[in-house]
């Protein structure tokens, strides 16, 4: 049989599983239509899995392995600092990944200016010197050892970090950069999981933390093999929408700390405004109360966050009524619109009811179901919920008003931004530790309740 030189093989562009001839389905995802034929070079084949840390290691015992504190680096831009779990570790590989144009490189090369004590080395792919240099110029901030490099060979890179030493590497984006030893295309599987793995391998060699941008594909998940999300010790998701200026950093991975926690940015004229106090901005402005509006609690990470919910209840308008929801979950709305026709006799079958959470969010805080409720029957009847009035508490079944977490860091939130009263679940109240002076904590059981009490002002 004759000797091939180059073999090719067939794989998923969706996981990566490799086939050794075409066929329309994937073995490994199930996928139909993703299998992309690219060539092996058989040197590459024979080097097999490579050590991560390069040399051999001795195992230590937990106890013999020293860490500092002063591992973490305080990250000058408060808002991803406290994302990544209150600083930067050395060594750290962390994937940052959204949509085009939401402003990816803008936030990484904002984070290289303000990073002022390190040397850091901004490598794109994408850009050349100049732009980068164009869009730094509108950031007021300056690093005199930012470093530019307009590059996408994979063994260019490394060797400019042999000779700069940067402290940190950001590089922009890992589906431009290829690597020589294959002869696939960048952006290909095989291209993305090499250049990525030896990136990383310089990471945890160094120790150098290295931040990768990764384009996302159009179902939202990160462009390449799932093995990237795997390899890297944090994955952050970069996301808005193209209709505000709001953008929000979420940790859907992080080995060095709470995925939990969100950071929220303005984009400006001049680069990314960190947002410090969220609340603001969920909450239209004016104190004048319409019908159909009411102010609910909910947490992201660690942060309460006060959001506007916002209902519009309307005669059906053809023969099927029509339930809409932007930023919350639509079946939970019909629970909930279920449970007001059978526990509390609206009739809302013969409504379009439209829902929407403002800012742009999406919640999945059961806390914020009594607020909606509220909105609903306010848009239902045409009667304001009185101004300075927020919620917390969920909605069972049954119509019963039910405990939420963490109530007493949103009772304060409301607190501080000059809520008079906050309707919660009765059973609550008695287990509150802190008295609050400038809001009235106001316990409740059944719906009925709520309603008396607020639509009755
Ligand atoms: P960019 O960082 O290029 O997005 P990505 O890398 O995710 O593709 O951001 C692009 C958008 O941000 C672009 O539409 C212009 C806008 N922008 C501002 O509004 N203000 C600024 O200061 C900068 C640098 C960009
Ligand atoms: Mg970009």
């Amino acid at each position: 049989m004759a000797k091939l030189s180059k073999k090719s093989v067939f794989i998923c562009q969706n996981c990566g599983t490799s086939h050794i001839k075409w066929q329309g389905k994937c073995n490994g995802c199930g996928e139909w239509g993703t299998l992309v034929e690219e060539l092996v070079n058989p040197k590459e084949v024979k080097s097999g899995p490579v050590l991560i840390a390069g040399k051999k290691s001795k195992p230590l015992k937990l106890t013999e392995i020293e860490v500092t504190h002063e591992d973490r680096w305080h990250i000058p831009d408060l808002e991803l600092n406290r994302v990544l779990g209150n600083g930067l570790v050395p060594g750290a590989a962390i994937l940052l990944g959204g949509e085009p144009g939401i402003g990816k490189s803008t936030l990484l090369l904002q984070l290289a200016l303000q990073f002022a004590d390190k040397k850091i080395l901004y490598v794109s792919g994408e850009e050349s010197a100049a732009q980068i240099k164009m869009r730094a110029d509108r950031i007021p901030h300056d690093n005199p050892k930012l470093f530019i490099a307009a590059e996408v060979n994979l063994s260019q890179i490394i060797q400019s970090v042999q000779e700069i030493e940067p402290d940190i590497l950001i590089v922009d984006s890992i589906q431009t950069i290829f690597s020589d030893l294959l002869d696939s295309a960048p952006g290909s599987v095989s291209q993305v999981r090499e250049c990525a793995a030896r990136l990383v391998r310089l990471a945890k060699e160094t120790p150098l933390p290295v931040f990768l941008i990764g384009h996302i594909t159009k179902e939202g998940s990160i462009a390449g093999p799932k093995v990237l999300e795997h390899m890297v010790d944090t994955v952050l998701t970069f996301e808005g929408d193209r209709h505000n200026s709001y953008r929000l950093v979420r940790t859907a991975k992080n080995r060095f700390g709470s995925t939990m926690e969100i950071g929220i940015y303005e984009m400006m004229g001049n680069g990314l405004r960190e947002v410090s106090n969220p609340s603001e901005i969920f909450l239209s402005s004016g104190t004048e109360s319409f019908s159909g509006i009411s102010i609910a609690t909910t947490m992201e990470g660690m942060r309460p966050l006060l959001i506007e919910t916002q209902a519009l209840v309307s005669s059906m308008a053809y023969g099927n009524p029509q339930r809409s929801a932007t930023g919350f979950d639509l079946r939970r709305l019909n629970m909930l619109l279920a449970v007001l026709e059978k526990r509390c006799g609206f009739n809302l079958s013969k409504h379009d009811v439209f829902i929407n959470i403002t800012g742009g969010l999406k919640v999945e805080d059961p806390a914020v179901d009594l607020a909606l409720v509220c909105a609903i029957i306010s848009s239902l009847h045409d009667l304001n919920v009185p101004p300075r009035t927020a919620f917390a508490a969920e909605v069972g079944l049954s119509g019963e008003i039910r405990a939420v977490n963490r109530l007493e860091p949103r009772i304060a939130e409301a607190e501080k931004l000059g809520f008079k009263q906050i309707f919660v679940s009765s059973n609550q109240v008695s287990g509150l530790g802190k008295n609050f002076k400038d809001i009235a904590v106001k316990g409740v059981s059944k719906l009925e309740e709520v309603f008396r009490s607020v639509f009755s002002e």
